[in-house]
């Protein structure tokens, strides 16, 4: 099997890149050792602080955080960071030829059950235009992303990543200590019969997304004639990679519990690295308005709804919304 780093050189990818990837696995690893101790190493619950987000951190998500910004600031092709952990940008060297977002650990509320979490990472090239240490280095479209991956910590370590054409999985060996091959040139099947949504939110979603899940539901009896089944992991690592194993549709809509922010997952570190990996697979990757990857991003910390999955689902689902 070969491993990662023979992958990403017989695909030509820039060897500063390459660096830039492989510190991001050496966190990944060190993260997965930690997630596989558990209580033992003293990382489950939570800490006193909230993130920018609002959000109570969690130990692991702070830990996640400090291990991936020290490696990839000691990184010398790497000139700025942005991660969900962070309020601002984190400058890194001025003369780094890529910016990298992050969410360090996505899915924390499953960090104390045992249950599926992951590192997700964007990385694009340095603009030349603005300070190295600017916010707008990452006002960039989604597919201007050099790579995009994540790492899935569940009972084996996951990497999913794209570096532009492919989207492949690798399987870390912990005996070595490598990511070896494990799915080349993943293809999501067109049709489905999956769905994943937070079906608790039903009552915030406007009607013509209520009206698509009901339809759903009624399975054989309704219009869309066929039964379908629900999964869903409260992580969107875990809830991505059923997806790009065996089809399906993931769905975080904008709903109205909250005016000023009617979408939930962020653009930067959520969606635009998953709608890569997605389009990569042979899958779609919309907003509720347009195709993810044009989104020109305007902050940090943008949100944006996210329907992405089974091209034909995908499809079905958007002409509800847009009728
Ligand atoms: O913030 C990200 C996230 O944890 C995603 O990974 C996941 O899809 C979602 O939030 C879960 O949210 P909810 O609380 O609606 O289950």
């Amino acid at each position: 099997m070969k491993n990662l780093l023979n992958v990403l050189r017989d695909d030509d990818v820039d060897p500063a890149l390459m660096q830039v990837i492989e510190t991001i696995i050496d966190a990944s690893k060190e993260i997965a050792f930690r997630v596989r101790q558990g209580a033992l190493a003293g990382v489950l619950g939570s800490s006193q602080d909230e993130n920018i987000q609002g959000e109570t951190q969690k130990h692991l998500d702070i830990i996640s955080n400090q291990l991936l910004k020290d490696l990839l600031l000691a990184c010398a092709p790497v000139a700025a960071l942005a991660s969900e952990e962070e309020d601002t940008v984190v400058a890194a060297n001025p003369s780094g030829k890529y910016v990298v977002a992050f969410d360090p650990l996505d899915g924390s509320s499953n960090i104390d059950i045992n249950g599926q979490i992951g590192t997700i990472f964007s990385i694009y090239r340095a603009l030349d235009s603005v300070p190295h240490s600017s916010e707008l280095q990452f006002n960039q479209q989604g597919s201007h992303q050099v790579c995009a991956g994540y790492v899935l910590y569940g009972p084996s370590t996951l990497l999913a990543i794209t570096t532009g054409k492919r989207t492949r999985c690798f399987t870390l060996d912990s005996t070595q200590g490598t990511f070896l091959l494990t799915a080349d040139n993943i293809q999501i099947a067109k049709d489905t019969q999956e769905f994943a949504i937070n079906m608790s939110n039903s009552r915030f979603w406007n009607e013509n997304m209520r009206c698509y899940i009901e339809d759903l539901i009624l399975g054989e009896i309704g219009p869309r004639q066929k039964r379908y089944n629900m999964r869903w992991n409260a992580a969107m690592v875990g809830d991505v990679h059923r997806v790009l194993t065996r089809g399906g549709i993931f769905l975080y809509p904008s709903d109205n519990r909250n005016a000023k922010q009617p979408a939930k997952l962020r653009l930067l570190y959520e969606a635009n690295p998953m709608a890569l990996l997605i389009e990569n697979a042979g899958g779609k990757a919309r907003s509720e308005t347009q195709r993810i990857l044009d989104i020109q991003p305007q902050q940090l910390h943008e949100r944006v709804a996210v329907i992405l999955g089974s091209v034909n689902e995908v499809d079905e689902c958007l002409s509800y919304l847009h009728p």
